[in-house]
């Protein structure tokens, strides 16, 4: 025992809770008020057309972004409705501002059987007002049922739906919150049906209309590289995170930034990612040495890359970096 438990338990007690809450990563803030003032079942909340549990609305847009998160081989359906008559907040291109009453869903579906539906919700006019919670589909795909707590092995399958509140550890990585349905996400030839960069400024959609695309810079394999980390990444290491007073909520306090900004997509060596983690996250030519693939490689709970949202290695995001840092100039 340590002698200082013996001298003055109530001292150790109170080290204890400070050290929990200055290096526990994993804890977010609890967020069940919000949540819960989002209506109870899915089919309350707008997404689809009335009486259908399959067929979007007709004031609902579909999206897909160019660089998807991995969800251990889930299938993603997204969708957008803005309230009628208002228009996106882009004066800060990178980082997007939704009109208050604005719904965003993404839907998963895993080994075939469609396990969740995510909602997210502009519920007031400051970035941080924004409500968030899981629906779990109903064995008979009737409905979905707010889930806040989160559930385990979902419908008896392997995925997870995360609680209320750790949708935040990724969506409050950022100032917009979104992080899908942005610039550079949508900077690409959308399939049909799909909303991308180009319908959206044409629709007078937005504030600060861009004059053309972003093209993120690079080869083939750069271009995709430098998109995996946006996608999978950059919510969580930026250097934009908004402050946060509350729990770590896993953030990380190191200088890696993943995320890509329209002012610096130039050429590779401009964006943050190979400014933040050459020589560091990632050695040239040496991808068994680099700490990034060393952390994407397993899964190992707190210490593999992502922190959240996974338990299955992206082989093929693992074998892309792999190929760039190994084609990487020193
Ligand atoms: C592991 C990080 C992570 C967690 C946890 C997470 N999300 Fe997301 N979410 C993302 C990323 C990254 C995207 C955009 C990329 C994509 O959709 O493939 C996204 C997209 C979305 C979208 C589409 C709008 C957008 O931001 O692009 C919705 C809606 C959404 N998430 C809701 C939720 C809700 C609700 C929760 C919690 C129940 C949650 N998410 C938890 C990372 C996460
Ligand atoms: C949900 C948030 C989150 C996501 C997503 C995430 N990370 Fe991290 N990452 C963290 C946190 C928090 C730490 C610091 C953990 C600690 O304090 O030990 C960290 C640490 C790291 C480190 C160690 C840094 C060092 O100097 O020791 C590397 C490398 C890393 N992350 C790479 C990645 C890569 C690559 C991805 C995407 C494939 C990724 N991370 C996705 C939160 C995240």
């Amino acid at each position: 025992m340590h002698p200082f438990v013996r001298r003055a338990p109530w001292l150790a007690v109170l080290a204890a809770v400070a050290q929990v809450s200055c290096s526990d990563f994993t804890e977010c803030a609890p967020v069940d008020a919000a949540s819960a003032a989002l209506p109870e079942r899915l089919s309350g909340t707008g997404l689809f057309a009335d009486g259908s549990m399959t067929v979007p609305g007709a004031d609902v847009r579909a999206f897909t972004p160019q660089f998807p998160l991995w969800s251990d081989g889930a299938t993603k359906r997204r969708w957008i409705r803005l309230p009628a008559g208002t228009r996106i907040d882009t004066r800060d291109m990178d980082h997007w501002q939704f009109p208050e009453g604005t719904r965003l869903w993404k839907e998963f579906t895993r080994d075939g059987v469609r396990v969740e539906t995510r909602l997210l919700e502009k519920a007031g006019p400051r970035p941080e007002d924004w409500r968030a919670v899981a629906y779990v589909w109903l064995p008979d795909g009737s409905d979905a049922v707010a889930t806040p707590a989160g559930q385990r092995d979902a419908l008896g399958t392997p995925h997870d739906v995360p609680s209320a509140s750790d949708c935040f550890g990724c969506h409050g990585g950022t100032p917009s919150r979104v992080l899908g349905f942005s610039a550079i996400q949508l900077s690409y030839d959308a399939p049909a049906d799909s909303l991308d960069l180009e319908d959206l400024v044409a629709s007078g959609t937005l504030t600060e209309p861009p004059e053309g695309r972003f093209t993120v810079p690079g080869n083939d394999v750069e271009r995709a590289s430098l998109g995996y980390l946006h996608a999978n990444c950059g919510h969580c290491h930026n250097q934009q995170r908004p402050e946060s007073d509350g729990p770590r909520c896993y953030e990380p306090r190191n200088s890696l930034d993943f995320r890509l900004r329209v002012d610096r997509l130039g050429a590779l060596e401009e964006t943050p990612a190979w400014r933040s983690g050459k020589d560091d996250d990632f050695e040239p030519g040496r991808p068994d040495d680099s700490k990034m693939i060393q952390r994407i490689s397993k899964r190992e709970a707190g210490w593999s890359m992502p922190l959240l949202g996974t338990e299955k290695v992206d082989a093929d995001g693992v074998a892309l970096l792999r190929r760039w840092i190994s084609e990487m100039k020193r």
